[in-house]
C-alpha cells in the first residue's frame, strides 16, 4: 500500500541546553535550562501531538567540539552541547504522555556494541509501541573517538565501514533472530516461544562477533523507523541502501537543480533495488512565525540580540574539525584563505555573491538562512516551495522552547492543514506504518535480505 504524499514534521531537539541556535539558553522565554528535568520533554511532546506532528528527533554527541581556541573552553561557557544527557532517556517519559507521536533519537555506532543497541532499542520499541526511529551516525568529533578508546577519531572511511557492518549485525538481531510465529504463548502447555525458531546469527566481521540470539522478542517494527544525515559521497551511498528517512540541509535552488541531493539519493537507492519512494527528505528550518511580517521580523532580531558568535564558532569549528578562532571576522570573506578551512565555510564563500560581506556577516547570514521568517501564511508559501521540489517534510530547529513549536503548530499548522498538505488525525500503527503504510522495512531495503520468511 501506497500512502498519498503528505507533508511531515518533525521537532528537532537535543538534551542540552544549547543546540543550535546558541545564546539564546540565557533567555528568560525558553526552557533550555530546564533540560535535565522531565517536565519540558513530557510537555513539549504533548504539544506536538496537539499539533499533529509526526515526531520528535533528540541528536545527540558523545565528545565535545573542543577544536576552536584549541580546546573545550568556549563550549562549555557557552553551554554549546555540554552538558548534554543520553537521549534515549527520554523517550519511554515522552512515549507514556502521548499515543501517536513517533520518537527517534540519535546513536553514534561508535558507541554501543551492536548486540546492546539493538537490545536497547528493541525494548524502546516495545515499550513505545513501535514508536521509535534511530538516527545513524558515524560521529565527527575527535572527542568522541578518545572518549571510546579509539586513538583518535577513526577516519571516515572507517566510521562508514563500521558503519555498515554494525547495520548488519543489527539488522540480523532484529530480523533474522526470530522468526514471526517463534512467539507461541502457550499458557497451556507452558510454552512460551519455539526454540526452533530463534536463532542464533553467529556474526563474525572484521569489527564485530555477535553469537546471539536477539534477547527481545519481534517488537512491532523489528527494525527501529531509521534516519541518516550524512552529507558526504559515502555518507549519501549509506542513505541510499538504509535509510527511510533523511535529514538534508540545502538551499532550495540546489534542491530543484541538476546536482539535487534528493534525486541523487533516489537515483542510488534505485540502484540498491530500493523503491525511492521508501524514503521521506526532511529539509532543516528554523521557522520564527510572528502575527504579521513585521512581528516576525521583530521578533527574530530580539533572538538575535541573545545570539552568540563564539557559541557558533565553536559549533562550526567542532563539526568541521578546523579552528575558526583565527578568521578574522570583520575581513571581507574575498580576502580570506579559504584553503586551509574545508567544506563548510569554502561551500559557504563560494556560494555566496557579496564577497565584499564580512565573514561575521557570513556566518550571521548562514545562521539566518535557515531561518523561515513571517506570518504563518508565508511561512506555509516557503514549505510549500520546498515540498513542490521534492521536499517531503522539515526538520523544525527552535530558537526558544516551546515557543517556537506553539508559534508554529497555532499559526501555521492550521494554515497547512487547510491547504491539505499537513495531517490533520494520525493514521493507526508504529511510526513507520503512518509514513509508509508498513509496520516492517519494505521487502526490497537491506534489513529485510535477513529474515527467515
Ligand atoms: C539534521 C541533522 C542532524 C544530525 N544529527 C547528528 C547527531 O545527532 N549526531 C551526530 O554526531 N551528527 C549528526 N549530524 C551529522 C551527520 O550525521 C553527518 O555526520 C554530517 O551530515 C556529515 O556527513 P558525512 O558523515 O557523510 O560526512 C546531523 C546532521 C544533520 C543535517
Amino acid at each position: 500500500m501506497t500512502l498519498p504524499r503528505r507533508m511531515l514534521l518533525n521537532a528537532f531537539s537535543m538534551s542540552c541546553i544549547s543546540h543550535i541556535h546558541h545564546g539564546l539558553w540565557s533567555r528568560s522565554d525558553t526552557r533550555q535550562l530546564d533540560y535535565a528535568s522531565f517536565a519540558p520533554w513530557t510537555e513539549l511532546a504533548q504539544l506536538l501531538e496537539r499539533g499533529c506532528f509526526d515526531s520528535i528527533f533528540l541528536a545527540d554527541v558523545i565528545g565535545t567540539h573542543d577544536v576552536f581556541r584549541d580546546g573545550a573552553d568556549t563550549s562549555v561557557v557557552e553551554a554549546m552541547q555540554i552538558p548534554i544527557n543520553d537521549p534515549a532517556m527520554l523517550i519511554p517519559a515522552m512515549a507514556q504522555v502521548t499515543e501517536h507521536l513517533g520518537l527517534a533519537y540519535t546513536s553514534s555506532v561508535l558507541q554501543i556494541p551492536p548486540f546492546t543497541f539493538a537490545r536497547q532499542i528493541s525494548t524502546l520499541d516495545h515499550l513505545t509501541q513501535g514508536r521509535v526511529g534511530w538516527n545513524i551516525v558515524t560521529s565527527a568529533l575527535r572527542n568522541a573517538g578518545t572518549n571510546l578508546g579509539f586513538p583518535g577519531l577513526p577516519s571516515h572511511e572507517e566510521r562508514y565501514n563500521r558503519a555498515d557492518e554494525y547495520l548488519d549485525v543489527v539488522y540480523k538481531l532484529w530480523e533474522g533472530s526470530w522468526e514471526d510465529d517463534a512467539v507461541l504463548r502457550d499458557v497451556v502447555r507452558g510454552r512460551y516461544a519455539d526454540p526452533a525458531k530463534v536463532h542464533a546469527i553467529n556474526h563474525a566481521g572484521e569489527y564485530y562477533k555477535v553469537e546471539g540470539p536477539h534477547l527481545c522478542e519481534p517488537s512491532p517494527q523489528r527494525t527501529p523507523l531509521l534516519f541518516q544525515a550524512g552529507s558526504s559521497t559515502r555518507g549519501r551511498a549509506f542513505a541510499a541502501q538504509h535509510a527511510e528517512c533523511v535529514f538534508v540541509v540545502d538551499s532550495l535552488a540546489a534542491l530543484n537543480g541538476p546536482a539535487s541531493v534528493v534525486r541523487d539519493i533516489q537515483t542510488q537507492a534505485r540502484a540498491f533495488g530500493r523503491n525511492p519512494d521508501e524514503i521521506r527528505f526532511f529539509q532543516g528550518l528554523s521557522p520564527v512565525v510572528g502575527g504579521t511580517e513585521a512581528d516576525a521580523k521583530a521578533k527574530l532580531d530580539d533572538y538575535m540580540e541573545s545570539y552568540s558568535m563564539d557559541g557558533a564558532l565553536a559549533h562550526i569549528s567542532g563539526t568541521m574539525g578546523v579552528d575558526l578562532d583565527g578568521v578574522d571576522l570583520e575581513a571581507p570573506i574575498e580576502s580570506i584563505e579559504v584553503e586551509a578551512l574545508r567544506g563548510w565555510v569554502k561551500g559557504l564563500i563560494d556560494a555566496n555573491p557579496k564577497k565584499t560581506q564580512t565573514f561575521r556577516d557570513l556566518i550571521r547570514a548562514r545562521t539566518l538562512e535557515r531561518f523561515i521568517v513571517g506570518a504563518p501564511e508565508q511561512v506555509a508559501d516557503g514549505m510549500e516551495a520546498w515540498f513542490n521540489a521534492g521536499i517531503d517534510g522539515f526538520n523544525l530547529t527552535y530558537s526558544v522552547t516551546p515557543g517556537t513549536f506553539c508559534d508554529f503548530i497555532d499559526g501555521v499548522v492550521p494554515v497547512l492543514q487547510k491547504r491539505g498538505l499537513a495531517q490533520t488525525e494520525y493514521a493507526p500503527g508504529t511510526f513507520r506504518e503512518k509514513l509508509f503504510g508498513h509496520a516492517n522495512v519494505s521487502k526490497d531495503h537491506h534489513a529485510a535480505s535477513y529474515r527467515r520468511d
